[in-house]
Formats: C-alpha cells, sequence, structure tokens
C-alpha cells in the first residue's frame, strides 16, 4: 500500500493538535470528530502503552490531568483505563467521554482526513529487542490498511531511526524542540522523514527555503494566533498544528 505522500498539497494543511483543544477535552473522539467537523485537514494525537500492551491515545505519562483517576498510564490495563473519565475535567457536559484506543481513532479518521500519531516515551525510555511501541504502531497501521492517510512522528529520534528501517514504514515526521540544534536536513534524510516538525519559533523563511530545496515538507507545531499562522503562511510552510482550527481555516493565504 502507498504511503501517505503531500505531493498533492495546494494549501496549507490545517491540523488539529489533540483534535479541536480549544473547544473540546484534548485526545478524545469527540475532539477529533469536532476538528474534522470543522474542516480540519489531518488531526494530530499522542500514544503510549497501557500495561497490557495496547496504543492508547493521551499526552501525559500520569492520567490525573485528563482523567478523573490517577498514576502512571502504564500501570493501567487498557479495559482499566476504559474505566476513567476524559471528558469531564474539561466541561460536565463531556461526561463519560473515554480515552480512545489509537485503533479507534484510524476508524474514525479513515475517508475523513489524514492522522498524525505522535509516539511519546519519556526521556529514560529503555529500548527492547522488540521496539514495542514503534512496533505495534507500524503493525497497527499496516494491519488498518491506513498508510495512505497516516504519518508518524516522535521527539525520540531513535524510534524514528527504527521506524525507518522497518519494512514498508509509515511517513515519518521529525519532530524537534525549540532549542535543539542541530542540521535537521541532514536529521531528515537520514530518517528519510516525509516532514519536519519543529516548534513555531524556530522556523524562518530560509529554513522552509532549505527544506523544500531538501524534498521535505514543514509542519511547525502548535500555532494558536491569526498573526502568527498568517506569518508562517507567508513563509511558505506547508501547515500548521493548532489548538483551534477554525480560528486557522479564517487565515488568509489558505
Ligand atoms: O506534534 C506537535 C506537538 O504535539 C508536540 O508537542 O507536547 O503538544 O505533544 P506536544
Ligand atoms: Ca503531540
Amino acid at each position: 500500500m502507498n504511503v501517505l505522500s503531500l505531493s498533492a498539497i495546494q494549501k496549507p494543511l490545517i491540523i488539529g493538535h489533540r483534535g479541536f483543544r480549544t473547544r473540546y477535552p484534548e485526545n478524545t473522539l469527540a475532539s477529533f470528530q469536532a476538528a474534522l467537523d470543522a474542516g480540519a485537514d489531518m488531526i494530530e494525537l499522542d500514544i503510549r502503552l497501557s500495561s497490557d500492551g495496547h496504543l492508547v491515545v493521551i499526552h501525559d505519562a500520569e492520567v490525573e490531568r485528563t482523567t478523573n483517576g490517577e498514576g502512571p498510564v502504564i500501570s493501567y490495563t487498557l479495559a482499566e483505563l476504559k474505566q476513567l473519565d476524559a471528558g469531564i475535567w474539561f466541561h460536565p457536559r463531556f461526561v463519560n467521554e473515554r480515552i480512545p484506543s489509537l485503533e479507534e481513532v484510524l476508524d474514525l479518521v479513515r475517508g475523513r482526513g489524514l492522522i498524525n500519531i505522535e509516539i511519546k516515551v519519556e526521556p529514560d525510555h529503555v529500548f527492547d529487542a522488540n521496539h514495542t511501541i514503534e512496533q505495534k504502531t507500524v503493525e497497527l497501521i499496516q494491519r488498518k490498511r491506513a498508510e495512505t492517510f497516516s504519518l508518524v512522528s516522535s521527539f525520540n529520534k531513535k524510534i524514528l531511526e527504527n521506524i525507518s528501517q522497518m519494512d514498508h514504514p509509515p511517513a515519518i515526521g521529525v519532530l524537534t524542540e525549540y532549542d535543539e540544534k542541530q542540521d535537521v536536513v541532514t536529521l531528515c534524510k537520514k530518517l528519510n522523514a516525509l516532514a519536519w516538525h519543529p516548534q513555531y519559533l524556530a522556523v524562518d523563511k530560509n529554513q522552509v527555503l532549505l527544506m523544500h530545496e531538501a524534498g521535505i515538507k514543514i509542519l511547525p507545531y502548535t500555532v494558536n494566533s491569526k498573526e502568527e499562522i498568517e506569518q508562517l503562511f507567508e513563509m511558505g510552510v506547508d501547515g500548521v498544528f493548532t489548538d483551534d482550527p477554525i480560528m486557522a481555516i479564517g487565515c488568509s493565504g489558505l
């Protein structure tokens, strides 16, 4: 199956960061549905492993901030995570919203848009021989035949390297922090990446030109003001991650 290609895009992509985070509880099906309904081209989410090896959609390593539970995500089975309320912390009308599995979100997005799956691991992450989280992610994308609409990213370069060396890897996005000083063209080429995902304040017009000359797309994160989105569109970026897709869709340059 062909992997995602952004070569045909005519305008910058609007990427709903954790769905539609300004108006919905982040990383929930309600949030992803709302972002797609609003017209986002792609949704972004964060994945982690449950204790029984399922890929679940949650940003933090602990469940406290975005659910009514406590403790590390990795200490819960998928069934236990599904008991938690992932919506009421945001607003009572989202009571009973659940932590989705990655598989559920792939089913939601299919035929409606694109998905950026960010693999989250902690700085002290220990790699095992099976590269568990990245291996499971790629296997799921392949089993669901989701290669054409999936882009896999991570701040962890070892995870990306492992994916790039697998058979038939999905499209790769390289995440970098604002203060990460390195030659990103070389890094993205080494990882055979489709896109570079920089912190948006680290982007300038010259860098956009360099990346485009190298055939690499630029998708800066996470931009929540109209003025800054329009400046990035002026520079020629290929899309932006935003918590507010409706605001971004209203920006000139689209
Ligand atoms: O993928 C872009 C952005 O989501 C990375 O930062 O902390 O929001 O996951 P964070
Ligand atoms: Ca993320």
